[in-house]
């Protein structure tokens, strides 16, 4: 990995991973949006993610996209489990690329916490009921036949046989990544998602060798990261999300997590996205004081402590935030999710905020030169005094 350009602000410098440069430390996170129909991308993620990538973010990450069908997280969730789904990721990818953008997946088995509704319906567990009359074929699984909470199934306990082949079903979502052209592939470790799971000591109860020590619980996801290392090409970076503290007593913490990393980064694994709960109905209501960058500190401590490259996610709202966390070391790059869905453009408008803002250098070639131009007509109004506070542009 090497840092190219350095000047201006830290959170326009580029990153090189591996065979990949990130034009800037800015990603989009992942976020699900219910608009896929059995797994396959619409018109909607085209414009959905086709407008981060106009908004500047080196990266834009998919939702968590299944790989397998069961494994979904909603329904309506993107999906990788069969090559039907290559051409519609690939689009995307194609349109990431012709407008300076990369295109990462984010592949995830949702595990004992398959099928939930979306949060506009509450966001809670699909009733056994509901399942039944959507006609999906849906599983819920995981390291033992431990609920994820009052309104979860409890999970079908998975064999031997059953990991290794969910671990396969990676690698082979992790090859169709690669046929739709993605740039990236990130491996939902976290939200009490499957990995998670098997990684908790209050979802795993298991007495093999993959429950547990805390070396047996990481056993999964190591299995996983390899086996998706091995079909994913060399010269790709590949992430892992985690959640870096289960937020709950006596369960996953951030020690754990540095574990965790380090034997990650062994195995291939390139950046850490730090996030965190999820494990339980409990955690999700929130056991973790979400403050400004609260999940901040857990890429710090990981980067610190491993010299992985991190990510950090959770309530950064300010380019002063996110160019803070870069230049202080604390994180390699900035991921932003509900801040992104408010402001598509928000990378654009942060580099104008920490450096020149008259320049539209970065904007789309299509209309670069019409703000600018119109900027300098604002200017002469403002030195007028032509225009009111509330008539300021930013
Ligand atoms: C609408 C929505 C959907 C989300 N879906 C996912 C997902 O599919 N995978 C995931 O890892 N995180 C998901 N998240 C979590 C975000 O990626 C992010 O970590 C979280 O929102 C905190 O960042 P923020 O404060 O910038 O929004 C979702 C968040 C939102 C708001």
């Amino acid at each position: 990995m090497a840092e190219v350009g350095a000047t201006g602000p830290r959170l326009f410098r580029p990153l090189t991973i591996r065979g990949v440069t990130l034009k800037n430390r800015l990603v989009i996170s992942p976020m699900c949006q219910h608009e896929a129909r059995d797994g396959l991308a619409q018109d909607f993620h085209l414009v959905h993610y086709g407008k981060f990538v106009l908004g500047g973010a080196a990266l834009v990450l998919t939702e968590n996209t299944a790989v397998l069908s069961y494994s979904l997280v909603g329904i309506d969730d993107l999906g990788i489990w069969s090559d039907d789904h290559i051409p519609g990721l690939r689009r995307i990818a194609d349109f990431a690329h012709a407008h300076g953008g990369l295109f990462g997946i984010q592949l995830a088995h949702s595990g004992r916490k398959a099928f939930c509704e979306p949060l506009w319906k509450g966001g809670d567990a699909l009733s056994l009921e509901t399942l039944a009359e959507s006609g999906v074929a849906w599983r819920r699984v995981g390291p033992s036949p431990i609920a994820a909470g009052r309104l979860w199934s409890v999970p079908e306990e998975l064999s031997r046989e059953e990991i290794h082949a969910i671990t396969l079903a990676f690698a082979d979502a992790a090859r169709r990544a690669d046929a739709a052209r993605a740039d990236v592939v990130e491996l939902h470790f976290g939200h009490g998602y499957l990995a998670a799971s098997f990684l908790s000591p209050l979802a795993n109860r298991r007495s093999d060798e993959y429950g547990g020590s805390r070396e047996n619980r990481m056993r999964f996801a190591i299995e996983t990261a390899r086996a998706v290392r091995a079909a994913w090409p060399a010269t790709k970076p590949l992430f892992a999300r985690l959640s870096c503290v289960d937020g709950a007593e006596d369960s996953w913490g951030l020690e754990d997590s540095v574990v965790l990393a380090g034997a990650l980064r062994d195995e291939g694994v390139d950046v850490i996205d730090c996030s965190s709960g999820g494990l339980t109905e409990e955690t999700r209501v929130g056991n973790l004081a979400r403050g400004l960058g609260f999940q901040v500190p857990f890429a710090e401590e990981i980067r610190a402590r491993t010299g992985v490259l991190t990510q950090a996610v959770g309530i950064i709202l300010t380019p002063g935030q996110a160019e803070e966390i870069v230049a202080g070391g604390q994180a390699d790059l900035v991921a932003l999710g509900r801040e992104a869905l408010r402001t598509p453009y928000w990378p654009l408008e942060a580099a104008r905020a920490l450096g020149d803002p008259d320049d539209f250098g970065l904007w789309p070639i299509q209309h670069r030169d019409w703000l600018q131009r119109r900027q300098r007509v604002l200017n002469r109004l403002r030195a007028e005094g032509a225009l009111q506070e509330k008539e300021r542009t930013p």
